[in-house]
């Protein structure tokens, strides 16, 4: 989703991290928040990054999500630069199967916080929710929907409970 006033910036390493970084735009979307998406290396296109980070500063988003993969310089890059938080996608993207990204991400220096998230998929959509429940914190409406989504997790849980019981109790 984009849109004159985008709340949340994406950021990555690769267009090959969108297959994982999508997941994040899919959530912000499903929870009604504007947000733009781009490229920029922290080793491959060092000006760039920074320059997207200065303009995210101006632009005011509430949150900036960063996806990177093997030396994950990215988010601690751009998090140098705001007064936004970050939050942090390690993506598996090299034969290290994302430890590598993990640790450059997790591990920052007193003073200069990316909140980091799991590895991967799963990383990418607690991005999107985390994003918006900074959000929340200010947004009624955000809040309300982020209660539906909660309870829309819990009934799919339910029902894949039941589904499992029913299943076990035919002997299947
Ligand atoms: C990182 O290197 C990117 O974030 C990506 O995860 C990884 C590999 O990038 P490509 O070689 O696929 O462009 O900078």
């Amino acid at each position: 989703m984009t849109s004159a006033h985008p709340r949340v910036g994406i950021v990555m390493g690769s267009d090959s991290d969108w297959p994982i970084m999508s997941e994040a735009g899919s959530v912000l979307s499903q929870l009604g928040i504007a947000w733009e998406a781009t490229v920029a290396s922290a080793h491959r296109t060092p000006a760039r990054a920074r320059a997207w980070a200065e303009a995210a500063q101006r632009k005011g988003y509430a949150a900036i999500i960063v996806g990177a993969g093997a030396a994950a310089h990215l988010g601690g890059v751009i998090a140098a630069e705001v007064n936004i938080p970050v939050i942090g996608v390690p993506i598996d993207a090299t034969p290290l199967n994302g430890l590598d990204a993990l640790l450059s991400i997790v591990q920052m220096p007193g003073g200069i916080p990316v909140a980091c998230m799991a590895v991967g998929k799963a990383g990418a959509r607690n991005a999107g929710v985390f994003a918006a429940q900074i959000i929340a914190t200010a947004d009624r409406a955000v809040a309300d929907r982020l209660a539906r989504y909660r309870a829309e997790m819990v009934a799919e849980v339910e029902q894949k409970a039941q589904a499992l019981e029913a299943r076990i109790a035919k002997g299947e």
